[in-house]
């Protein structure tokens, strides 16, 4: 997508077999950043820290990680470091595993002599997949808007969303944006409530700032503005993104989504996903169960980072001193509670069934 008229994906070589080039997300909205990954290292912290994040990003990254692996060392025993530094990095983002998985499987068969260029292939060509994935999700999920839109005569379609499943959180288009970005091209009147999604404000730092650059009418909103905004008719459909979904449809994403979902059920607004199938955990059925929860530290729930008056970055506490927090990532949306997946290969309902009919031998 464009940033000041100019294009870019989140994640880039310069040169064959080159570092990995990524933007900065830690220092978004206030400052656009490039941040150079040179080592497999730096790939791994970048991926911890959220420099970069996002499920498919994260998938992405780690994959070029590996490659950054393979420069410093291509044996078996470099190959199994590379993987296991890379897979603690985060733990609900399922795309994390998929890739590692690919890309380890690719440099089992080759030699260690062809590894680099093998890991740099399949890291682009990750990348490459994420992109023609979310720009078919973009499409499916037009349909589905260019459907509410016609009921509204001509009044603006407004989508709210949660978090960032936008294109900073893949390699480019985004998830639950790509509907969005396509219904603002074809000239559906779009206006998106954008959740500011504490703590880590995904929302207000992120989205608003790629929706703000591609020039789509959007309104940032405290965390819990989308039940009275729904319960008035103010939202026409919630999308968002997901972190894992499992083989019967339960969708673990951003904390807070689960009651958006709720609250969406209660008013009648359709709730819909935007499921990359990387994004499918085929091994497990029961969300509430089986998906691992992040914790992060306290200090994202206790302290918040913005531009002052004078443009320096500062960083205040807002609770008390000694008051104790707790910073759960993600929560679990049961299947029950969506409308839809939209997914590459097209809109099924969130059910083991509907997963099946779209992906019937998993992927
Ligand atoms: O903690 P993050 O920022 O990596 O969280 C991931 C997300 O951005 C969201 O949960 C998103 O909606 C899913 S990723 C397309």
């Amino acid at each position: 997508m464009k940033v000041d008229g100019r294009s870019y994906r989140t994640i880039w070589t310069k040169a064959h077999a080159g570092d990995v080039s990524v933007i900065d997300q830690t220092k978004l909205p206030h400052r656009f950043e490039i941040a150079t990954l040179h080592t497999l290292e730096d790939a791994a912290r970048a991926i911890e820290t959220m420099v970069v994040r996002g499920a498919p990003l994260i998938g992405a990254t780690a994959a070029y990680g590996m490659a950054l692996g393979m420069r410093e060392r291509a044996d078996e025993q470099g190959l199994r470091a590379a993987y296991d530094r890379l897979i603690r990095t985060r733990p609900t983002a399922v795309n994390l595993r998929w890739a590692l998985d690919e890309v380890r499987k690719i440099l089992g068969d080759v030699a260690p002599s062809a590894r680099i260029d093998a890991a740099y292939a399949a890291a682009a060509e990750i990348a490459d997949e994420d992109v023609a994935i979310n720009a078919a999700i973009g499409r499916h999920g037009l349909d589905l808007f260019r459907r509410i839109a016609a009921t509204k005569r001509g009044k603006r379609l407004n989508i709210l969303t949660h978090c960032n499943a936008g294109w900073l959180a893949t390699v480019d288009w985004g998830t639950a944006t790509a509907p969005i970005y396509m219904a603002h091209e074809a000239g559906i009147p779009v206006h998106v409530w954008v959740d500011e999604t504490r703590p880590r404000n995904q929302g207000a730092f992120l989205t608003a700032w790629e929706l703000g650059h591609h020039g789509v009418p959007h309104t940032v909103i405290a965390d819990n503005t989308g039940g009275h905004l729904m319960q008035h008719g103010m939202v026409d459909a919630v999308i968002v993104g997901t972190d894992r979904t499992t083989a019967a449809g339960d969708v673990a994403n951003k904390i807070g989504t689960y009651l958006k979902a709720l609250a969406a059920k209660d008013n009648g607004v359709p709730f819909y996903v935007a499921l990359p199938s990387p994004t499918i955990d085929f091994r497990i059925s029961d969300g509430l169960k089986e998906i691992p929860i992040e914790e992060r530290h306290g200090h994202e729930v206790s302290h918040i980072a913005g531009r002052t008056a004078d443009d320096r970055i500062e960083t205040v506490q807002l609770v008390p001193d000694g008051s104790p927090v707790a910073n759960y990532a993600f929560d679990v949306t049961p299947a029950r509670l969506v409308t839809a997946l939209v997914t590459e290969r097209g809109v099924a309902p969130a059910t083991a069934e509907g997963i099946r009919s779209l992906f019937p031998d998993g992927r």
